[in-house]
């Protein structure tokens, strides 16, 4: 059998043995009275961790930012976010489905939005054109190969959109905050709301965590309560998430290191992709290929698996599970790969 390396995403990550300790003697209460004590600590820590006045522990990232849509909007509003963001494209229709609001899309090829045209869509309010309620970022921002964006950015963002909120999608807030020596109180100090995910690169089995104003918090939580994700005695769940928060940001760093090898490997192996492996900041490897199905079947049949996150754009996420012997592998197996009917 052949080895695999799974560079699909850093969602497989498994919760380490202190996670599985903290769990087993966890003290849990019924969270939907706001008696969960280990809840109410994580919630307590990430609202300090981001410089907000409370938080709330939810089953997913997506559920997060249907929350801060949720409360950030009314029907028929308008939402500018990235055309690529996993609020637009990767939530199966959720904001339309939850909220009965709509996106006006701009371009985030590179990871941020460009202050024109966020502002464009906003100024088309004069022309009788629909209110735009909020402004939405993902930071990193995973299409584009986990880029982050620069906290000045956020600011002279929210300074230009005349109070309107801004929600940060930050899955991957602590490998931003990790890339660029900027804390996650700096990102999120912009942002009316901020979301962050203990289940990717911090190897917490689930959760995530949206912080914001407590009133919009209290919004939030019955929000939470409509979309089901009101879990009772999820304290075992807080406890990894915990160490997860306490332990796990720093050694980001390594799995930075290791995308920044594959990014170098991969530029190597595909020179007609024109991939530019120095835009490779965090933990994931993202590039067009015309052939990128194609490319990702036949690595996974020979043990290093990976995805497409777009028609003709390939991924490949460093995470916790993944070792230099892990890199070694995929460097042999690029160095052997003859895919068929590609040009080299
Ligand atoms: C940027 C971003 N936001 C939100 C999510 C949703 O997180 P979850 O899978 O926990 O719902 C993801 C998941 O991969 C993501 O990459």
């Amino acid at each position: 059998m052949t080895r695999r390396v799974d560079l699909r995403s850093d969602t497989v990550t498994q919760p380490t043995p202190a996670m599985r300790e903290a769990m087993a003697s966890a003290v849990v209460g019924d969270d939907g009275y706001g008696e969960d004590p280990t809840i109410n600590e994580l919630e307590a820590k990430f609202a300090a961790l981001v410089g907000k006045e409370a938080a709330i522990f939810v089953p997913s990232g997506v559920m997060a930012n249907q929350i801060a849509v949720r409360v950030l909007t009314k029907p028929g509003d308008v939402i500018v976010a990235g055309r690529g963001q996993h609020v637009v494209s990767f939530e199966m229709g959720a904001s339309a489905r939850n909220s009965s609001v709509q996106f006006a899309l701009v371009d985030d090829t590179k990871g941020t939005l460009a202050l024109a045209d966020v502002l464009d869509v906003i100024d088309a309010e004069i022309d009788h054109q629909p209110h735009v309620s909020m402004v939405s970022v993902e930071n990193t921002h995973m299409p584009s190969g986990g880029t982050p964006w620069h906290a000045s950015d956020l600011q002279s963002l929210v300074a230009a959109i005349g109070g309107r909120p801004l929600h940060l999608d930050g899955a991957r807030l602590f490998n931003a905050v990790v890339a660029t020596g900027t804390t996650a109180a700096e990102f999120a100090q912009p942002a009316t709301t901020v979301m962050a995910s203990l289940s990717k690169g911090l190897c917490a089995p689930v959760g995530s965590l949206l912080a914001g104003p407590a009133s919009l918090m209290e919004c939030g939580r019955i929000e939470r309560k409509r979309l089901g994700g009101t879990m009772r005695q999820a304290g075992f769940l807080a406890a990894a998430g915990i160490v997860a928060l306490d332990t796990m940001v720093d050694r980001l760093s390594e799995d930075h290191a290791r995308a920044r090898q594959l990014a170098q490997l991969f530029s190597e192996s595909f020179p007609e992709a024109g991939y530019d492996p120095t835009t490779c900041q965090t933990n994931i490897v993202a590039f067009n290929h015309p052939q990128a199905r194609q490319i990702v079947a036949e690595l996974a049949a020979l043990g290093v698996e990976g995805g497409t996150v777009a028609p003709r754009r390939v991924r490949f996420v460093t995470h916790a599970g993944i070792s230099d012997d892990d890199v070694a592998f995929v460097a042999t197996t690029l160095k052997n790969f003859k895919p068929s009917g590609i040009a080299h």
